[in-house]
Formats: C-alpha cells, structure tokens, sequence
C-alpha cells in the first residue's frame, strides 16, 4: 500500500485513535484481517467473524510488527476505534486510490465466472503494466477493499471482482474504487433467493455499467440478452463480447479438443488471431473474451490477446481443476460453488471429457435459490441424467430433489446414490470407480465438497 501515517489514517476513516503514543508512525502495509499475515509496518483489521472475533488476534498481530489495530473496540494496544471496521476500510481504500491519478480502475461482475474472467484479465493486462487483481474470490465489502489497498504508486492497473448479495451492493464498490472500466458477464439464478427474482439479479449487476463515468467503457456480454440490455444504463461507451457475430470481440470457429479445452479464433477490431485455452469447458470462452475485451481496450494487441490467453493458467483453485490419476480416473473437482448455470456448464464438460470413458457426478446442494431451489435442483439431476452418466451421487438432503429429477427421466439406467455426506461420497466412490472413468465434484461451498475430490485424487484437505 502507499505509506500513511496512523494520523493519516485516523483523519480518512474517522476512527479515534486509542493508546496511539506516535501518530506520525506510518503504516507501510499490508493491511490485513488475518493476524498470521500481519507483519512489520502492517495495519491489522479486526473483524467479528463467524467463528471468531478478530479483537481476539490483536494482540498476536502488534507483537508480528502491525502498527495499529483498526478495530471497534480498545484492544489493549495502539488501536484506531471506529464503529464500522469495514466502512473504514472502504474509506481508506478510496482515499488510496484518489491519490494515484495514473491508476486505471476495472471491476468484472456476474452470476458466475468473475474470478476465472479476473485472473485471465489479470494475466493479460500484466503485460500492460504492474497489476493488482485480488487472490481468489475477494469481492465484497471486505476483500475488495484489501484489494485496493495492495495498489502501490507503481502500480497501473487495478482489475477487481465484484460480487453482489443485494440490491446496492455493487454501487458501494464502486464507490470504494470507482472503475473506468466494467465487465459484465452473465445474469443468472446465483443468489436469486436472496435478491427476490432474475429481474432483481439482473438490475443488481446492472449497478456496474451505471456506476461508469462517460468516458469510460461498458464490457457486456453480446450473448446474454439481460445483460446486453444493459447498453440502456450505462453513459460509457459500449463494447460487446461473446459468440454473437455482432459482438465487437467475439470467438469464432470453437473447437473442444477432447480434454476438454476450448479453441477459438479470437477476432477483434484489430484483427484475429487463434488461440486455446488451458482452462476445461467450453463455457470459459466467454470469461476469455471478457477478458480479452477488457485487456484491448486497455491498449493490447490481437496478437497478444491470443499469446496471452494461451499462456493464462487458472490461478485460483477448485474451479474445473482436473486431475488425472495413475490408474487413469480423471478428477474434476469444480466444488468451489454451484449455481444453476455452473452446474449446467459443469456436466455439459463432463459428457465431452468423457467421450466413451464412463462418466460419475457427486452433485450436493447449491444454496440460496430460494422458491426456485426445488425445481432447479431437479433440473440438474435431469440434466445429469441426460448426459448419460453411469453414475450420479447426490449429497446431503437438500440436494436431495436431484434424486427426483434423474430418476423421473426414465431411459436412464445409471447407478443413483443419495449419501448423507462427503465421507460417504468417497467411500461409495471406492466401491464404483474404475481405471479410465472420469468424476465431477461439485456443489455450493457451504457443502465443502473439494474434500470428496482431494480424497480421490490423494491430496490432503486444506
Ligand atoms: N460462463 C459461465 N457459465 C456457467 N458456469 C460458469 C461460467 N464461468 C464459470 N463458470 C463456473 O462457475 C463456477 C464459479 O466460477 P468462478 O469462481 O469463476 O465464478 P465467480 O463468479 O467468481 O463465483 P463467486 O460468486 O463464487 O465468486 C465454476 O464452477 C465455473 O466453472
Ligand atoms: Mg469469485
């Protein structure tokens, strides 16, 4: 982060300082919420947590080297008070960014994809200059703006992921760092509980290209109707991605090689260029041509765009993570979420992965679809089901109406489980599986699947 002083840092946030004998002492960064990152210079975050209460690691955090404590209550050492730990976050966050003038702000949303399409941006623009982007899915009120704060003066270009859970969600990111540009990638069921419907959903998302500045530039998705109307609410430019001939980036002629990697021509106003990807699923070309929208309109060549793209690896984990055993299983551990679409786009891979080979799914529940979860739940064991599989293992009750959807489509003859846990998922794994079959894990976080897909593939759980 730049250096500021705590006084600096008393002044933006608001937060009074307590047992603070030196204001001028500077934090340097990072500025963290876990206290086994906090080192020398640090500025330590307290957050009441679910499991834990970060006052609690305040201690742990000074004696690492952290400056101060930003936290809501005194915490026996040098501390900045402030009543809303996050909010000062965000402040801090934006008077960062306010001070780097050469800094170019680009936020991706969508219902699904966000961190794929930001670490292929990510990849692509680092050859632009030095870029921030953040680790995994950091993307609300907490992880963007210890994004943001990673900026130093050297650094160019920001390309933040931004999640919505509510009506405003969006909008208060955009205010922490305001982007120039924005990525919208799809409107889909993800959280559709939680908003009250896809009407809902699709205006959250919109909150991105109605937060931009005239000069600035809309990446929408040309294939997702919801999103392409999205062109109404935005004063920026606009620029279209995705498999429609219409749209300004787009791909042509798509090939999935039998591994399940997609090619594609990628074509821009610039020219095109062939390329592959190293990510599987043929629903990851339009993460690619997000990115690569966004990395053109930053300045990047289509020669580039496609070098890049060959070279971009997943850098986050539990996405399409495909391992291949000794014996010849092929595991795909995706259980880092699930929502309607991803898991659609999950065993639509799966078939093409197989392609003869024997295909197993291990589908637990996805959360937060509210009045739909039902139905949506049995459209994916339909779905399952249709693609042939010679085996579906259901997980937990809630996904329980997978069952019901698979065995309602009556010319499928595979092997249907229903376990009450990912420990009974691998153990009915170890009585099906056989040399050459291929197995998708996949469910929302909150079911912690990726154990089922690390016990197959030998690797301890984190
Ligand atoms: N365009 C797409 N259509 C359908 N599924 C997709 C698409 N892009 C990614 N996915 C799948 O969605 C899941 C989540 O991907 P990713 O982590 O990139 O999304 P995200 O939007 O960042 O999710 P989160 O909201 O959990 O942060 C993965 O299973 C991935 O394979
Ligand atoms: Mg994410």
């Amino acid at each position: 982060m730049i250096p500021l002083s705590l006084a600096a840092v008393a002044q933006i946030t608001g937060a009074r300082p307590d047992r603070v004998t030196d204001p001028a002492v500077t934090v340097t960064g990072p500025v963290v919420v876990d206290s086994r990152l906090a080192g020398p210079g640090a500025l330590f975050a307290a957050l009441p947590g679910e499991r834990a209460d970060g006052h609690d690691f305040a201690g742990a955090a000074l004696a690492a080297g952290a400056v101060a404590v930003l936290a809501s209550r005194p915490v026996g050492g040098p501390a900045l008070i402030t009543a809303d730990v996050p909010a000062a976050l965000g402040r801090l966050a934006r008077a960062v960014v306010d001070s780097l003038p050469g800094l170019t702000v680009a936020g991706i949303t969508g219902s699904a994809g966000k961190t794929t399409a930001k670490d292929l941006a990510a990849q692509l623009v680092e050859n632009l200059g030095p870029t921030v982007a953040p680790h995994g899915s950091f993307n609300n009120e907490i992880g963007h703006p210890l994004t943001v704060l990673r900026v130093t003066t050297q650094t160019r270009y920001l390309v933040g992921e931004l999640s919505a859970r509510k009506a405003g969600d969006i909008t208060r990111l955009c205010e922490i760092a305001p982007p120039l540009l924005g990525v919208v990638l799809c409107v889909g069921h993800a959280h559709e509980g939680e908003f009250g419907g896809i009407a809902e959903v699709a205006r959250a998302k919109g909150e991105l290209p109605a937060a931009l500045p005239a000069h600035g530039v809309a990446l929408l998705n040309a294939d997702d109707p919801q999103v392409r109307a999205m062109a109404a609410r935005t004063a920026a430019r606009v620029v279209t991605f995705g498999r429609d001939r219409e749209a300004r980036v787009r791909a042509e002629d798509v090939r999935v090689d039998g591994r399940g990697r997609p090619g594609f021509t990628l074509v821009t106003p610039d020219g095109s260029a062939r390329t592959k990807l190293r990510l599987f699923g043929e629903h990851n070309v339009t993460n690619a041509l997000a990115a690569a929208a966004l990395a053109a309109e930053l300045g990047l060549r289509v020669t580039a765009l496609a070098e890049g793209l060959r070279g971009a690896v997943p850098r986050s984990r539990w996405r399409m993570e495909v391992t291949r055993r000794a014996d010849g299983v092929t595991v795909i551990n995706d259980a880092y979420n699930a929502n309607p679409e991803s898991v659609a786009a999950a065993i639509r891979t799966l078939s093409v992965m197989a392609a003869g080979r024997r295909a197993f799914a291990v589908l637990g529940p996805m959360n937060e679809l509210g009045s739909q979860s039902r139905r949506r739940h049995e459209d994916a064991g339909g779905q399952a089901a249709r693609a042939g599989v010679a085996g579906l293992i259901v997980v937990g009750d809630a996904a329980a109406p997978i069952m019901t959807g698979a065995k309602a489509e009556r010319s499928w003859h595979g092997e249907l489980l229903g376990v009450p846990d990912a420990r009974a998922a691998v153990k009915a794994l170890g009585n099906l599986l056989a040399p050459g079959d291929v197995v998708l894990v996949k469910a929302s976080r909150s079911a912690g699947l990726e154990s089922v897909a690390l016990a197959l593939t030998g690797e301890a759980a984190q």
